[in-house]
C-alpha cells in the first residue's frame, strides 16, 4: 500500500487497497486511514452501486439525504448532476453535510462517474487544526457555546439545480443547536463545528456580536493551509469523515466562456451521533 500526502494540514491518496473487496480486515485499515488524514482518495476504483453500498456500511447504517430523493435503482445512493449547461453546483461554499440534523453525518463516500476536462474540484479543510490554530480569545468565548445551523430549506438543496428530485420528506427550513466545539468520538479530538453554509448564529450572543465572531471563525477555517485539494478522475472514490472537515465543491464552470462540462457523481452519506 502506498500513502501519498495531499498536504501538510490533511488528505491522503492511497494506492493499493482494491474497493471492490473490503472486508471486516481490510475495513480496519481503511478506517484508520481515515482518522488519520481525515479524507482519503482512491483513482480507479471502478466499483459497482452494490460494491460502493458495502464500503459504506462498513462505516454504519447508510443515511437518507433531508431533501434530495436517491437513486431510482439504488435509494441509498444521491446521484449529483451537474448539467454541461449550468453553473451552480451542488456542495460549493464551505460545508459539513447536514449539520443541521440533530445527528450530522458521519462520512461520506463519493465517486465519480462522470468529470471534466478541468474544473470541479473539491477542497477540503481540516477541522481539528482549525481549532487549534484559532486565535485565543476567540476560542475563550466559544468554548463552551453551542451554534444554531439550519438546512434553509427545500428550495437551497433544489430549486438552484435542474437534476436533483425532492424525496418529500423536508419541505421546510429547520434548525438544530450543536457544541462549537465538538470531540471526535473515536479520536477524542477537539473539532471546530461550525460552518459557513448552515451555522447562522452563536447561542447566547447578541447577533451582532454573534455574526462578528463567526465572520472570523469562517475567514479562519477557509485558510489556505488548512486545506488540500482533490483534482479528480473519473471513477475515483473520496471518503470525508464529515465531523472533522469541512469541504467545498468549486463551481469553476463557465458555459458561456465555452467551459461548461458535465460532472456526475453517486453519494453515499452514513448515518452520524449526536455531537457533544
Ligand atoms: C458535496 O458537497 O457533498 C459534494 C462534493 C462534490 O461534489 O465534490
Amino acid at each position: 500500500m502506498e500513502v501519498k500526502l495531499l498536504s501538510g494540514a490533511l488528505g491522503a491518496e492511497i494506492d493499493g487497497i482494491d474497493l471492490k473487496k473490503v472486508t471486516s480486515d481490510n475495513f480496519k485499515t481503511i478506517n484508520d486511514l481515515l482518522l488519520e488524514h481525515k479524507v482519503i482518495f482512491f483513482r480507479n476504483q471502478n466499483i459497482t452501486p452494490e460494491e460502493q453500498i458495502n464500503l459504506a456500511k462498513f462505516f454504519g447504517p447508510i443515511e437518507e439525504h433531508a431533501y434530495v430523493k436517491g437513486r431510482e435503482d439504488y435509494p441509498q445512493i444521491t446521484r449529483l448532476i451537474k448539467g454541461a449547461e449550468e453553473k451552480n453546483q451542488w456542495g460549493e461554499g464551505w460545508h459539513s453535510d447536514v449539520s443541521y440534523n440533530p445527528e450530522p453525518t458521519k462520512a461520506i463516500i463519493l465517486r465519480s462517474l462522470k468529470i471534466p476536462p478541468v474544473g470541479g474540484d473539491t477542497v477540503f479543510s481540516n477541522m481539528e487544526l482549525a481549532w487549534e490554530t484559532l486565535d485565543e480569545d476567540i476560542k475563550k468565548i466559544v468554548v463552551d457555546k453551542k451554534a444554531e445551523h439550519f438546512s434553509l430549506g427545500a428550495g437551497f438543496f433544489l430549486d438552484k439545480f435542474k437534476y436533483f428530485e425532492s424525496n418529500g420528506n423536508n419541505p421546510k427550513e429547520y434548525s438544530n443547536k450543536h457544541p462549537i466545539v465538538r470531540t471526535h468520538p473515536e479520536t477524542e479530538n477537539k473539532i471546530l463545528f461550525v460552518n459557513w453554509t448552515y451555522t447562522k448564529k452563536i447561542v447566547g450572543l447578541e447577533e451582532s456580536e454573534s455574526n462578528e465572531i463567526l465572520n472570523k471563525i469562517f475567514d479562519h477555517q477557509a485558510r489556505l493551509d488548512l486545506t488540500c485539494r482533490f483534482s479528480w478522475t473519473e471513477n475515483a472514490v473520496a471518503i470525508w469523515d464529515n465531523r472533522s472537515v469541512i469541504h467545498y465543491a468549486i463551481a469553476d464552470f463557465y458555459p458561456e466562456r465555452g467551459m461548461g462540462y458535465e460532472r456526475v457523481m453517486d453519494r453515499i452519506a452514513v448515518m452520524g451521533d449526536r455531537p457533544f
